[in-house]
């Protein structure tokens, strides 16, 4: 795929199909996450995969499976949204956290080495070691797309936090930022982007 067709290629993907995605490609992906640029040259980030369905499900269960219409509507309402496309993006993906993570084909878990407290930064350098851990889940996500891949994240509540450090017997010096998943995207699956128009994006000299 042509670079530019990667970036606009790129989206979340939410519902995925029962396909088989190959070892070859999940190690191309991994391959362009510890490419990505690292704050101290090291790149001291790690992968867990995991792709036994049984497995996956141990790992996530801390999230709930599903929320009522009610559920959504009440958590929508308290964050007051406005944007209409905003809002048809969260209620597709709010009942879909449990799914989008058990259906996909891998689930993949990222991890960086994690010297300084990053919830109680000092500095923004502080934040350098998860600054460099985004990077390199960008990364992944262009992979994903280069391969016609799809994928999800999602960010880890703190008792999902604990339970995964647990469960994947994870180092102490090391963070999981978030869960990813990936896997063939389901063609019926059509959440539109919000379309910001370039020219009010960008300054010239100063705001
Ligand atoms: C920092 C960050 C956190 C996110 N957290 C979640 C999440 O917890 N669950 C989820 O389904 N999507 C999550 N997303 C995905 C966003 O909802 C998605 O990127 C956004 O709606 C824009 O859509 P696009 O990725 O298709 O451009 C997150 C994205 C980012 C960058």
């Amino acid at each position: 795929m042509e670079f530019n067709d990667v970036i606009d290629r790129r989206h979340t993907v939410r519902s995925f199909k029962d396909i088989d995605v190959s070892m070859e490609q999940i190690k191309r992906i991994i391959d362009a996450g510890i490419k990505a640029p690292s704050n101290n040259h090291l790149r001291e980030i790690e992968f867990i995969v995991i792709k036994d369905k049984e497995r996956i499900k141990e790992v996530i269960k801390k999230i709930p499976k599903t929320q009522s219409p009610k559920r959504v509507e009440f958590i929508m309402n308290s964050w007051k949204l406005k944007d209409e496309v905003q809002i048809k993006m969260y209620q597709d993906s709010i009942p879909k956290q449990y799914s989008m993570l058990c259906d996909a084909n891998v689930l993949l878990i990222p991890l960086f080495k994690n010297k300084k407290n990053i919830l109680e930064p000092k500095s923004l350098s502080d934040l350098n070691g998860f600054a460099s851990m985004w990077c390199s889940i960008e990364n992944i996500f262009l992979a994903t797309t280069n391969e016609n891949l799809g994928y999800a994240l999602r960010i880890p509540f703190k008792n999902e936090i604990e339970y995964l450090n647990e469960v994947l017997e994870i180092p102490k010096d090391y963070v999981i930022p978030c869960y990813i998943a990936i896997g063939h995207k389901d063609d019926n699956e059509n959440i539109e982007q919000v379309k910001v128009n370039f020219e009010d994006k960008i300054h010239f000299d100063r705001w």
